[in-house]
């Protein structure tokens, strides 16, 4: 779903208009983009987003890597892996998609490391996502301290939800100032007033250009699909969870 600007309600439109010159411009420069999906908050979208996500650069033909971070393992469980079978070791899903489980090993490596960085510089990827725990621990912090932009998932009308952002700005600031960041707005029902009341909330506490113009709407397929250990472009390519997905990625291949 795609906001419209001028009266901030959700409106649909089709992304074949984009070009992807922009992404063209930065895949040239051999450049990884590392992307944090962060808010200390849980149940806001960050593995549905972490998963989804890497599974739609992967099927875009973009070499993906999802790395699990948070110890309770969701993303590993929601990509079919079992968190106790891996140890610290890239599983290969397909040409496209490689995932790092969640393990005490990695915890590990990257707390001793102190720098996720450190670890990831030898990874041949075009984009790493990491699932951050639902905590602004050390593990999140090692996360933005090797990131290269961060996703912030916030659940519509969640309005208590505007208030812990600036706890995760100032974390920001203090472990990476050159971290550009987004908050992409999660579980939107479009049928309630709500939504339009939060949006503009949230464009007047964060400014219009730190919101993704994607929004994610309310799709109980994207709850669905965990079950199964598939991301919803598998589980049902024609799902509105699946269609906001495919226009979020496109617009993270937009980016500036
Ligand atoms: N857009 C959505 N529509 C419906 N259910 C969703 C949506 N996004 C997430 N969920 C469900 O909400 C729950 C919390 O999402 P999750 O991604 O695990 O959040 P977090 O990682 O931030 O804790 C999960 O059960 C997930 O399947
Ligand atoms: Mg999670």
């Amino acid at each position: 779903m795609i906001f419209s600007n001028s009266k901030l309600l959700p409106k649909r439109i089709y992304i074949s208009y984009l070009s992807i010159s922009n992404y063209n411009k930065f895949k040239k420069k051999g450049v990884v983009m590392i992307i944090p999906i962060i808010n200390q908050k849980g149940g806001v979208g960050k593995t549905t987003t972490a998963v989804n996500l890497a599974s739609r650069f992967a099927k875009m033909e973009h070499k993906t890597l999802l790395i699990d971070l948070d110890p309770q393992a969701n993303a590993t469980i929601g990509v079919g892996l079992n968190s106790q079978e891996r140890a610290f070791t890239n599983v290969d899903f397909s040409e496209y998609l490689s995932v790092m489980p969640s393990s005490k090993e990695l915890s590990f490596k990257v707390l001793e490391n102190d720098s996720l960085k450190n670890i990831l510089k030898e990874e041949d990827f075009e984009f790493i996502l990491i699932d951050c725990p639902p905590t602004l621990n050390h593990l999140s912090i090692n996360a933005l301290t090797a990131g290269d932009f961060a996703i912030i998932p916030l659940r519509s009308g969640d309005y208590y939800s505007l208030f812990g952002l600036k706890d995760i700005f100032s974390t920001i600031e203090s472990s990476n100032s050159n971290l550009d960041f987004k908050i992409l707005v999660t579980n939107i029902d479009e049928r309630r007033s709500i939504t339009s009341h939060f949006i503009k909330k949230l464009i007047g506490t964060v400014g219009k250009e730190k919101l993704f113009s994607t929004g994610i709407r309310i799709d109980t397929k994207l709850s669905e699909a965990p079950f199964i250990g598939k991301a919803i472009d598998l589980y049902d390519a024609n799902s509105k969870g699946s269609i906001d997905y495919g226009d979020l990625a496109m617009e993270i291949l937009n980016l500036n």
